[in-house]
């Protein structure tokens, strides 16, 4: 393999090799060495269902004996549209293997239906790997592809407008020529650390998209930490597309996207039957019977109210252990929660943009931080330090992160 590894990522994570997994279960797992880890990437939320929960691998095995993939629709896909709408308030569901699909096809048919050119994200973004997202703001004020974006089918300049997370003034300039199908935003910003909306953020943010004629399109993969609603049923959001990817299988590979009622007629009005298959969106394994098994039984059973009630105290016991030593050792740092996620950043107070979090990263600390801690059996997610609890997440786990975290700041300061 390439460097060694299945997946270009997998060479980043701290030391000189990444782990290789035996097994895991719920918030736990082994290396093939036999060292067993406190798991509070899970999978950078693709597990934060936990490790294989039982609901999930049962319908998966009943389903992979009833045959996998159609290219039909399975009644599985019936109930699980039905639960999104429930989540979410979006009455129109399409699915798709991965969020990274699952956005770009969002994005092209916001560009279909409003017949404009550009998209707008906002500064340090992340989406997947959607062509239109790898775009950051200079200095100067100018837009250009974000550092080491591998081969760029065109100049993402080219495509799509970026602004600054909480800058209203920004957003209304950019949004007012009238050129931009969509927005493409997360509640909170989750893979830059975290960054919070500031309070009228959202309601700007529906208010100016809505005036331009822009769709909003919320990517609820990471935010869906906030609640079995996303943020978007927690904080009321009123998106006209919605995404939701990695999670909602419990780590089997499943999206899914929704539209507003008045979207979703736009789409139809516009569809042309003859050349849907040959169109860009798509996928010949999307909406596959075993993703749809494991969508359904994550969702009834998994990622439920009550799951979410035993997770949230989980992060903040988790964030009061890091506070503590902060404040105890006087650090130049925070930490912040959003939901069943939290994080800690080089900096004394919380960012309220993409820049600001950027600026706060320090790619050696983080390293040896992540080294320190895996050493001592426990792994947070790789690209910056963020913990994300899952339904099995326990107090043992969390104290024994908050014990290691005030050793390795002990040395650090030593
Ligand atoms: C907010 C957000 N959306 C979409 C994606 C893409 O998910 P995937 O890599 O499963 O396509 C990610 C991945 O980290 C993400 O953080």
């Amino acid at each position: 393999m390439l460097a060694g590894v299945p997946m270009n990522w997998m060479r980043k994570w701290a030391g000189a090799f990444p782990p290789f997994v035996r097994e895991a279960q719920g918030a736990q797992f082994f290396d093939v060495d036999g060292n067993r880890y406190v798991d509070f990437c899970l999978g950078d939320t693709g597990a934060m269902t936990g490790h294989s929960p039982s609901a999930t691998v049962k319908a998966v095995e009943a389903q992979s004996r009833r045959g996998i993939t159609f290219m039909l629709p399975v009644e599985d896909a019936i109930f699980v549209a039905e639960d999104l709408q429930k989540r979410f308030g979006l009455p129109f569901w399409q699915f798709a293997l991965t969020a990274t699909d699952a956005n770009r096809f969002s994005i092209r048919l916001a560009r279909k239906i409003t017949r404009r050119p550009k998209i707008l994200v906002f500064n340090w973004c992340y989406h997947g790997t959607v062509d239109e997202a790898f775009i950051t703001l200079q200095p100067d004020g100018t837009a250009r592809a974000r550092r080491g974006n591998v081969g760029p089918p065109v100049d993402p300049a080219v495509t799509t407008k970026v602004v600054e997370f909480n800058d209203v003034a920004a957003l209304e300039k950019a949004l007012s020529p009238g050129d931009v199908a969509c927005v493409l935003a997360e509640p909170a910003m989750t893979n830059v650390g975290i960054v919070h909306p500031e309070p009228g953020f959202h309601a700007a943010l529906r208010e100016i998209t809505g005036k331009t004629g822009t769709l909003l399109i919320l990517d609820e993969t990471h935010t869906i930490c906030a609640g079995p609603g996303g943020s978007t049923g927690a904080d009321g959001l009123q998106p006209d597309v919605l995404v939701f990817g990695k999670a909602i299988g419990g780590g089997v590979p499943g999206a899914a996207y929704g539209f507003s009622e008045e979207v979703a007629k736009r789409i139809s009005a516009d569809d042309n039957l003859e050349d849907c298959d040959v169109g860009g969106i798509g996928g010949t394994l999307a909406g596959n019977a075993l993703s749809l098994a494991a969508m359904r039984a994550t969702l009834s059973s998994v990622l439920t109210k009550d799951a979410f009630n035993r997770m949230m105290p989980m992060a903040e016991l988790w964030t009061a252990g890091v506070q503590q030593t902060i404040t105890e050792f006087h650090l130049p740092w925070h930490v912040t929660r959003l939901g069943c996620r939290a994080e800690y950043l080089f900096s004394a107070k919380a960012p309220k943009n993409g820049t600001e979090a950027h600026d706060a990263m320090d790619f050696e600390l983080e390293r040896f931080l992540h080294l320190y801690c895996m050493n001592r059996g426990i792994l947070l997610t790789p690209f910056h330090n963020m913990a994300l609890m899952s339904p099995s997440t326990g107090r043992d786990d969390v104290e024994l992160h908050s014990r290691v975290f005030r050793e390795a700041v002990t040395e650090l300061r030593g």
